[in-house]
């Protein structure tokens, strides 16, 4: 997944330093197995309610502009069918460099290319973008050693992004039975230095399909520009890439 979906200068170095063992073997990583068993042929989408906070760390710009650096902390609930390219997310966004708040639950169908937005407490409901897509590959995913949440051991693995290699390291770390608990984003070498966390919750690995049946006050939904939309979404979505 780009986070599982999307996760140096200092930060990394520091992170990695802090998450692996001096005695990390590689050989003591299924890696193969791992993945496949992960985010493989197997993998069709997962349900799971995160925390994530950003202090100053560059997430994807909108609409293919250039990476930006975000100060905000979220909380939500999402799920994502990759094989049928169905994606919702329910989140409350404190948006601090901007101090503004927002939450509501969003709508993408990739398969026509729509994403919708139902503000919180709103009777409207919102189309965003007609240019609407959805990752259609998961993120390729290399080994970077072993690590303990609490009592639970984790892998370390570092998600290969091309499009934000030159910005920032990113970093999951996964259970035994492949659960992700911890998404991390490290900024290289801009200034000022800035870092991401998410933690997830309750998770489970599949679609929950219930969340994909679009409301009956979208069948007529107001038009609104892609850059009103909280980035809430994106920037999770941004993980799976
Ligand atoms: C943030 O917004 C709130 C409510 O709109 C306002 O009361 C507060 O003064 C603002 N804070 C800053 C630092 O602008
Ligand atoms: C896109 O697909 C969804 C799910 O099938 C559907 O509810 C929605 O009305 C479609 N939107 C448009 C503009 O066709």
């Amino acid at each position: 997944m780009k986070l599982l979906f999307s996760l140096i200068l200092i930060f990394t170095i520091a992170f990695n330093g802090a998450y692996s063992t001096k005695s990390f073997d590689q050989s003591n990583i299924n890696t193969k197995k791992s993945t496949e068993s992960c985010f493989g042929e197997s993998f069709v989408g997962f349900t799971s309610s995160y925390i994530t906070n950003s202090v100053n760390a560059f997430f994807p710009g909108n609409n293919g502009e250039n990476p930006e650096q975000q100060l905000f902390s979220e909380t939500g609930l999402i799920s994502y069918d990759y094989v049928n390219q169905l994606f919702y997310s329910n989140f409350y966004e404190n948006n601090i460099k901007a101090n503004t708040t927002s939450s509501g639950s969003t709508y993408i169908f990739g398969k026509n290319n729509t994403e919708y937005y139902v503000p919180q407490g709103s009777s409207n409901c919102y189309i965003v973008d007609q240019e609407a897509t959805l990752p259609s590959t998961l993120p390729s995913l290399s080994p970077d050693g072993n690590s303990v949440i609490g009592v639970t051991p984790v892998s370390v693995f570092s998600i290969n992004d091309p499009k934000m290699s030159s910005y920032t390291a990113e970093t999951i770390l996964v259970t035994d039975d492949c659960t992700p608990m911890i998404y991390s984003v490290g900024n290289l070498r801009f200034q000022p230095t800035g870092e991401g966390l998410t933690n997830f919750f309750y998770y489970s690995p599949s679609p929950a399909s219930d969340y994909f049946t679009l409301p009956s006050i979208c069948y007529n939904p107001l038009p609104i520009e892609s850059s009103k939309l909280s980035k809430t979404s994106r920037t999770i979505l941004n993980k799976f890439n």
